[in-house]
């Protein structure tokens, strides 16, 4: 476990790349102190809590997927020093601050209800007989608090009392299921659960078909790109490498909806 007070400047002909896990630390970076499960450690202050806690020694086996805020798998709860607060946060995103106390929320043991969502009315009734724990909130917006996306959870816990499905599922849309919002629940809802569902439901049945959509599943069906995926499939890296730089590319700067290729062939 590295425990250095300052780190190493960077050697000035190597090339500065972040590669993965790797931790990228400006010259002269400061630590400072944070505690992971009650032991205290100096990381780099310019780290994130999932990069800090790689920096001290930990492996992440679980509680990290994507490193870019999209997976829900690092949800971590802080206190500060000579804080009161509950703090939340996701390990991947928040950068260390001095005296953190840490505590990482990989998996929440939320009730999920089972359904074959082939088979499922699109009623908000259907959502209320799944979830019934729904009536139990009571509008203390602990969750809203909790939500390291910034969804409005409480808002969409009430619309689907109120039966409005569609309305759920746009506000739930940047949820990326961590548990936090559960965590912190007094009425044991799990929110994320019930509005996934929504979204399903939405999806399926409520949101207008995209028509385009269909059109191209079906050329797709038909056979229209067989040939060219056989071409392609069949090119070496260095043909492939040429066909893409020489690619017809739409301008950086070209209006919205006033480009369009030469070769129309495939559109
Ligand atoms: S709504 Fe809940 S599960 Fe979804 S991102 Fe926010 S806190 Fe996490
Ligand atoms: S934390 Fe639970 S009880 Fe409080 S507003 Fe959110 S869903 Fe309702
Ligand atoms: S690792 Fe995916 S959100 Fe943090």
């Amino acid at each position: 476990m590295a425990n250095a007070h300052t780190c190493e400047a960077p050697t000035a002909n190597l090339q500065q790349v972040a590669t993965g896990d790797r931790a990228i630390l400006p010259a002269g970076a400061k630590t400072i102190p944070i505690y992971v499960m009650g032991k205290k450690y100096e990381v780099p202050e310019t780290l994130t809590i999932m990069k800090a806690m790689e920096y001290a020694g930990f492996t992440f086996l679980r509680g990290c997927g994507c490193r870019g805020g999209i997976c829900g798998a690092c949800p971590t709860v802080y206190r500060k020093e000579g804080d009161y607060k509950l703090h939340f946060g996701l390990a991947c995103q928040t950068v260390v601050e001095p005296n953190m106390y840490l505590a990482q929320l990989p998996f929440y043991p939320a009730n999920r209800a089972v359904y074959d969502i082939e088979k499922i009315e699109p009623t908000p009734e259907a959502i209320h007989a799944l979830y019934p724990e729904l009536f139990r909130c009571v509008a203390c917006n602990s969750c809203s608090k909790a939500c390291p996306m910034g969804v409005e959870v409480l808002d969409y816990i009430s619309a689907l009392k109120q039966g409005d499905i569609a309305k759920a599922a746009k506000l739930s849309f940047d949820c990326i299921q961590c548990g936090l919002c559960a965590s912190r629940c007094m009425g044991e809802l799990p929110q994320y659960h019930i509005a996934q569902l929504a979204r399903r439901m939405y999806g399926k049945f409520i949101m207008p078909r995209a028509e385009h959509m269909q059109k191209r599943a079906a050329e797709i069906d038909s056979g229209k790109y067989d040939a060219l995926l056989d071409q392609l499939s069949g090119m070496s890296k260095d043909e492939l490498e040429k066909l893409y730089k020489e690619r017809e590319r739409e301008p950086d700067m070209a209006a919205q909806g006033t480009w369009m290729p030469q070769d129309k062939q495939y559109l």
